[in-house]
């Protein structure tokens, strides 16, 4: 009997452009960090609308740069949400800062604005705001507290907050290109400012090679390989978000009434579906294992929320989406006929529990 392939979760979009503007590069013999960065550089800033970029080699070698940059120094606070990914935890660790974690808004999945502020204090050196799964944060209530704000655009490039894209809000933004994000080097990441200096200083961490002084400096450069990648990504990036949204329309026209699902539609913000989230009854580990016995490959949208990792309490509404929560598949190359499966298999679930 033929093995049925599993519908994956992530997928990056990649097309004989990418794999040409790739082949160029590496004809060309210059495959290092170079002129290509710079364009990538250059379109990713005007995309954004900021005055400039610099390209990393990770989304997180770009948040701790940031970090860096503004001078975080050991014993500073940090503020992170506390239901994201663990790479946020580890670069506020790197510069031997302290976390505050903070609890999020369970239908938004984004900094609950609230706990911020009973938890945040006035040496708070900066706030590490993510946009969640693709659906920009409450940049304005942040940003009025007057501690800096690091934009984390690793899952929401594109996305729009009162007609300006995520990323040209905060005092540095960072990306990420991994291979499951919207658009993708295998691995990359930018900051993007509009503070000269800020991105000057991110530029000199960026390499430690033929400097004047010596100071504790990384090797955190992109490749030229991968920039003629990002540059071929970013022309496909707006088909790309339109696709995302079109398969989310579709998602919640057919499970409505079937599961909690996420708004749509926002009158000041632009969600581009980085992840669609459905919220259910009963043991998320179960439904993960029925999915995938039926060619469907979900996952948690955080794989565990980071007070569980720290060993501490009182952050409720983490607890509760990280008990209901499955991520589906959703990305641009997903085909009318897989969408049918995820959907009957989804449907076949949520009703045997109804
Ligand atoms: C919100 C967020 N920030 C930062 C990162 C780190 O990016 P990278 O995997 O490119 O280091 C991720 C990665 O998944 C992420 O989801």
């Amino acid at each position: 009997m033929a093995q049925r392939i599993a519908i994956p979760h992530s997928k990056p979009s990649l097309d004989e452009g990418d794999v040409s503007s790739v082949s160029e590069v590496i004809r060309s013999g210059q495959i290092v960090q170079g002129k290509v960065v710079e364009e990538f550089e250059r379109r990713a800033a005007k995309y954004i609308g900021v005055n400039g970029a610099v390209a990393t080699n990770t989304g997180t070698s770009a948040l701790h740069l940031s970090l860096r940059a503004i001078g975080t120094k050991k014993g500073d606070y940090i503020a992170i949400p506390s239901f994201v990914c663990s790479a946020l935890l580890n670069v506020v660790k790197y510069v031997g800062a302290r976390p505050i974690l903070v609890d999020v808004d369970p239908k938004t999945y984004n900094i609950d604005v609230q706990d911020l502020k009973k938890r945040i204090r006035k040496s708070t050196r900066a706030i590490i705001l993510p946009h969640q799964f693709g659906l920009p944060a409450d940049i304005d209530e942040i940003s009025s507290l007057g501690v800096p704000v690091i934009e984390d655009c690793a899952q929401a490039i594109g996305a729009v907050y009162k007609g300006k894209k995520v990323g040209s809000f905060g005092r540095l933004s960072c990306f990420s290109f991994y291979a499951t994000k919207v658009i993708s080097t295998g691995e990359g990441g930018m900051v993007v400012s509009n503070s000269r200096n800020l991105l000057n200083k991110i530029r000199d961490l960026r390499e430690y090679d033929n400097k004047k002084n010596y100071s504790i400096r990384y090797n955190y450069k992109m490749t030229d390989i991968q920039a003629a990648m990002g540059i071929s990504q970013l022309k496909k990036l707006n088909s790309f978000l339109l696709k995302r949204i079109n398969i989310a329309k579709r998602y919640f026209s057919e499970l409505q009434g079937f599961c909690n699902l996420p708004s749509i539609s926002y009158k000041d913000r632009r969600h581009i579906f980085f992840r669609f989230l459905i919220q259910i009854h009963g043991s998320v580990s179960k439904a993960l294992e029925f999915f995938s016995e039926r060619g469907v490959t979900c996952m948690r949208p955080v794989y565990k929320p980071l007070h569980k990792y720290l060993h501490i309490h009182g952050f409720p509404n983490s607890d509760a989406v990280w008990n209901k929560t499955i991520s589906i598949p959703i990305y641009p190359s997903l085909t009318d006929k897989e969408i049918c499966i995820i959907l009957n298999v989804l449907k076949q679930y949520l009703k045997r529990k109804a």
